[in-house]
């Protein structure tokens, strides 16, 4: 009987401190009480923006910025998609690059002379196959490369290149291709 008692009054105890706790966890229904929401509403938009900057975002964040100065110093400024050669970029924009063997390192003809040594260290080195042809390009400098082998990426964006005042072709018999 004793036992059953204490029992009763041990179940009553617990029922009353459960009673307690659930009124002090409880949520009200002010928003400001509820800063799970406010949590949940940032993760949200947090979410939302990841997303849409990961689905493709501005088309020029993939497109660099390339000036060309041509002999006359006349300068025309393009985009450039990244992971395009400036030999490519050249002829869609009617740019005069020749590009005689259309980028197969059998000629000289798309040399560019890259105006800006800071630019012309982020590039890759030259192989010893485009070595071999600036060595036979027209007015080689310290920083000539051939355009074919100059690929666009982000941290070339503001690159100027020069274009020669002549080319091996152009030299030798005034032959003046037209862009492809
Ligand atoms: Fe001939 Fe670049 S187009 S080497």
């Amino acid at each position: 009987m004793f036992s059953c008692k204490s029992l009763q009054l041990g179940a009553q105890a617990i029922k009353a401190s459960l009673s307690k706790v659930y009124r002090f966890s409880k949520p009200t229904s002010t928003p400001t009480d509820r800063p799970w929401k406010l949590y949940d509403q940032g993760r949200a938009l947090f979410s939302t923006t990841a997303t849409g900057s990961a689905d493709g975002g501005n088309e020029d964040d993939q497109k660099i910025s390339v000036t060309f100065v041509d002999k006359d110093g006349e300068e025309t400024q393009i985009k450039v998609p990244v992971g395009m050669s400036m030999l490519e970029a050249a002829h869609q924009n009617d740019i005069e690059l020749e590009g005689a063997c259309e980028g197969s390192l059998a000629c000289s003809t798309c040399h560019v002379i890259v105006m800006d040594i800071e630019q012309y260290n982020k590039l890759e080195d030259p192989t010893d196959e485009e070595n071999d042809m600036l060595d036979l390009a027209f007015g080689l400098t310290e920083t000539s490369r051939l355009g074919c082998q100059v690929i666009a990426k982000p941290d070339l964006d503001g690159l100027r290149l020069a274009l020669p005042a002549a080319t091996r072709n152009f030299a030798v018999d005034g032959y003046k291709p037209k862009p492809h």
